[in-house]
């Protein structure tokens, strides 16, 4: 019969063992140390410092030693788990702070960064009003031209029929150079485009010209010394006022909406032979009960321009001859066309450069 197993030796059990019990601590410790995120060391707290750890199975063992071995056992058992759950701890701190750091690096909002966002800037109102008339013509497979603001005085006034002493040359009050000798003047209207195409090219001719001319005016809510107008020209065999009727009206009705026409009132122009003034049908009550509308103050017309069958002594001047040719010709305002579309009353802020009005006119669809 055996006595107790005084001889028992407690390295003797396994997992008790001195040098097993390093080994689990050392492995736990390094499991830590290598966990580089919270996740990683979750999973390595189970598997070396939960219920099924070796160290807690280790820790199990300790009951089933005899009492005079326990203590050691438990005491280097004890301490590994201690040494253990510290390092858990101090990575858990050093991880949390790792993370919260990252999280305030990636999530900062840095306010003084430059946006991506530019201020869009906007074309000028009359710059698109004058496109858009272009466009039209364009439609109607005219061409566009353009001539040069400062003018010789002979195609501003002479090839239009408007000699030195006619007296219409004083219908436009006009800027002019000096010296005086040079004849040169600030276009007062684009009709010398008319006598530069003529005297440059053959007929057919079916141009615009938009641009931009000067007369003495006093600047108001409807004058201005500089302003824009659209010059139309045509020159073709057995051209005649019907041709021209027939293309204001498109001109109307492609600008102010279907069913706005033009009529005709007889008048004087010195290049055009008849000539006529141009209304417009009123777009806002379009000739019905005309007498309440502000816009044509009760007429059912609104002014638009002038024009007239080319007069023979202009296609004389610019080398056509009138036998073969007949062309007709018309010229109206952009900036009071544009007036008309936008309901504007003043045309001083078309010229006074405030973005805030360009822009609310900055995008036309
Ligand atoms: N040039 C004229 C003006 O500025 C407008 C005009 C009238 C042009 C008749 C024309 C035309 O071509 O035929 O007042």
């Amino acid at each position: 019969m055996s006595g107790p197993n005084s001889d028992y030796d407690p390295v003797e059990v396994t997992p008790l063992r001195a040098d097993e019990v390093e080994a689990m601590r050392d492995a736990a410790l390094d499991a830590i140390a290598g966990a580089h995120d919270l996740g990683a060391l979750k999973q390595v707290r189970l598997d070396h410092a939960g219920d099924r750890s070796p160290l807690a199975l280790a820790n199990r063992e300790i009951g089933a030693l005899p009492p005079q071995a326990r203590k050691e056992a438990g005491a280097r058992v004890g301490q590994a788990r201690g040494a253990v759950n510290k390092a858990i701890a101090e990575r858990t701190a050093v991880l949390e702070a790792e993370q919260a750091e990252r999280m305030l690096a990636e999530e900062t909002v840095d306010v003084t960064l430059p946006t991506g966002r530019r201020r869009r800037g906007s074309r000028h109102p009359l710059t698109m009003q004058s496109e858009l008339i272009a466009d039209i013509f364009v439609g109607m497979g005219w061409e566009i031209a353009e001539g040069p603001m400062v003018e010789a005085e002979w195609l501003n006034f002479d090839a239009l029929n408007l000699g030195p002493d006619h007296p219409a040359r004083t219908m436009q009050d006009t800027f002019w150079t000096v010296p005086a000798e040079n004849h040169v003047v600030l276009r007062t209207h684009t009709s010398p485009v008319q006598a530069r195409t003529m005297l440059t090219r053959k007929p057919p001719i079916y141009v615009a010209c938009p641009g931009r001319v000067f007369r003495t005016d006093e600047y108001d809510a409807t004058h201005s010394p500089m302003f824009h107008q659209v010059e139309g020209l045509v020159v073709d065999e057995g051209i005649t006022m019907a041709h021209l009727k027939g293309s204001l009206d498109h001109l109307a009705s492609a600008l102010y909406g279907d069913g706005i026409t033009t009529r005709f009132r007889p008048s004087y122009f010195p290049f055009t032979e008849p000539s006529a003034e141009v209304d417009l049908r009123c777009f806002v009550c379009r000739g019905v009960d005309s007498d309440a509308c502000r816009t044509c103050r009760g007429e059912g017309w609104i002014e638009w321009g002038g024009c007239g069958v080319v007069n023979p002594r202009v296609l004389i001047a610019c080398g056509i001859d009138p036998e073969v040719y007949s062309g007709f010709a018309f010229g109206f305002g952009i900036d009071r066309t544009f007036m008309f579309r936008h309901g504007l009353e003043d045309l001083r802020p078309l010229f006074e450069g405030d973005v805030r009005f360009s822009s609310a006119f900055g995008t036309e669809i």
